[in-house]
């Protein structure tokens, strides 16, 4: 099967250039001069329009199997395709939870049965609970491991315990120990993976609760309790066990100036770290508070304006290299049950994209950045890069076409998961995905899906990719590097 896409600009990490793009039989063939004639079945027209390599959201807690009343990965795959994603990663912590390679197996038959978009599966990381199970997750292709370091974990089903007071200690699973997660480290670096880790450090958060002396009542008590050294501290912990190991160290959903400074300090002094962030960092504050309420709570918390500026500082400077959603949905009667005994947790995965174009939109990141972040980078540290994450030849078609001009409104009741709750209900943005191409087939127009399911697993592959990856976090040598490889797919 032939598709063409027409007139587009093609938008890359390194640049954009005016082509069309020759699909055939689900991947990229071709980049055409635009007064080039060839026989194709189908046209989509894309003049004026930015063509983005499909967007990756590496971030998705879809509860499936689990908690149906809060999502499940039909829903949560159609809410990723409707709002401009082609591939999402599906964290690890469903029932039972990712922990070793027969339930890998399991899930990754399960979601794809289910799938919308294309999709990669996170293993859990339980310290030395599991460290004998790591290899054969890799080997399964998980594309990360995902340690909840600070977290309680549920003993049984390994769910996140968000508040930790509301449950009985004995059904708690304590965070491991320093100790514990050096020898995790050194068992990634030992088999070239990646671990990505949730940073809080749970004594910090203890002792910041307690010092409260009282319930959290008020946004400002929330953020007392949880403040930003909790993160810092954590990610600097890790940083030097990464250090230690060669471990490649990703920082999930950096919430903080503090933090994000800690990540640039290690990376500057040559920790294979790296870090995300989310949409509503980078578009919340603690003054949207009080017309948003409790549907804003989400761990690490939504901070200041300053750490929100700091985020956008350090996605300038190169210190975070992807976002993602951290689609963590809820029910809206959980969401609204008050700032304390509120379930932690944004869904995310359909206004992902929207947010990051209505950013570049404002000048807050440019056409390539946003290729970079929520595509190329993406694929390339989870080992899916060359597949995913270009437009090059021999790549999968996955292609979002963008419409710069457009205005649209942000509506709960529209959106596509079993808990339509979102904080960004009724907000404006500038600009939309109005197609996407999924493996040479359109899949997505104007938010709506076309056709019929057709998202399928993918295998991570760390072997090639890991040498990529740590290339992409640095300086102008690596900018070099990635010029000339967008130059050469543009060729
Ligand atoms: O607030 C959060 N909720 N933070 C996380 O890290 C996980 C997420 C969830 O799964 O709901
Ligand atoms: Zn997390």
């Amino acid at each position: 099967v032939r598709l063409i896409v027409r007139g587009g600009i093609i938008v890359t990490e390194a640049g954009q250039v005016t082509a069309d793009i020759l699909c055939v039989d689900g991947r990229i063939a071709a980049l055409l001069d635009p007064a080039e004639r060839v026989k194709v079945d189908e046209v989509v027209a894309a003049h004026g329009r930015l063509v983005f390599p499909g967007f990756i959201d590496p971030h998705v807690h879809s509860r499936d199997p689990g908690a149906p009343d809060k999502e499940d990965f039909a829903h949560s795959s159609l809410a990723a395709l409707c709002g401009g994603v082609t591939c999402v990663l599906e964290m690890p912590n469903a029932t039972p939870a990712v922990a070793d390679a027969e339930t890998f197996r399991d899930r990754r038959d399960y979601l794809s049965a289910r799938a919308w978009v294309d999709f990669g599966l996170w293993g859990l990381s339980l310290g030395t609970a599991n460290i004998d199970k790591l290899e054969e997750l890799f080997s399964a292709g998980a594309v990360a491991v995902k340690l909840f370091w600070g977290y309680a974990l549920h003993k049984e089903t390994k769910s996140l315990v968000y508040n930790i007071g509301d449950m009985p200690s004995e059904e708690l699973l304590m965070p491991p120990s320093n100790g514990e997660v050096l020898a995790t480290f050194a068992e990634v670096a030992r088999l070239g993976g990646l671990i990505g880790v949730h940073c809080e450090d749970k004594s910090v958060l203890d002792v910041a609760t307690a010092d409260l002396g009282r319930p959290i009542s008020s946004y400002n008590d929330f953020l007392r309790a949880r403040p930003a050294v909790a993160e810092a501290s954590a990610i600097a912990l890790a940083a030097s066990l990464s250090y230690a190991t060669k471990c490649r160290f990703h920082v999930m959903h950096v919430a903080s100036a503090a933090g994000a400074a800690v990540v640039r300090i290690a990376r500057d002094n040559g920790v294979p770290i790296s870090a995300e962030t989310c949409p509503h960092y980078l578009t919340l504050a603690d003054t949207d508070y009080d017309a948003i309420g409790s549907l804003m709570k989400v761990y690490p918390p939504i901070r200041s304006g300053e750490d929100q500026a700091a985020l956008w500082a350090r996605i300038a400077d190169g210190t975070i290299t992807s976002v993602g959603s951290d689609h963590g949905p809820h029910t809206l009667k959980e969401k609204r049950s008050g700032l304390a005994s509120a379930p932690a947790g944004v869904a995310g995965v359909e206004t992902f994209v929207p947010l990051l174009i209505d950013a570049m939109c404002r000048g807050k990141l440019s056409p390539q950045q946003l290729a970079a972040l929520a595509s190329t980078n993406t694929a390339r540290m989870y080992g899916l890069h060359p597949r995913k994450g270009t437009i090059r030849p021999g790549a999968d078609a996955d292609l979002v076409i963008v419409e710069p001009e457009r205005n649209h409104t942000i509506r709960a009741d529209k959106l596509h998961s079993v808990s339509p709750v979102t904080p960004f209900d009724g907000r404006t943005l500038t600009g939309i995905p109005v197609a996407s191409i999924l493996r040479g087939v359109v899949v997505m127009e104007d938010g709506q899906p076309m056709g019929s399911r057709r998202g399928e697993f993918l295998a991570a592959n760390h072997s090639l990719d890991a040498p990529q990856a740590l290339k992409t976090q640095g300086g102008s040598a690596d900018r070099r590097d990635r010029m000339t490889e967008g130059a050469a797919s543009l060729a």
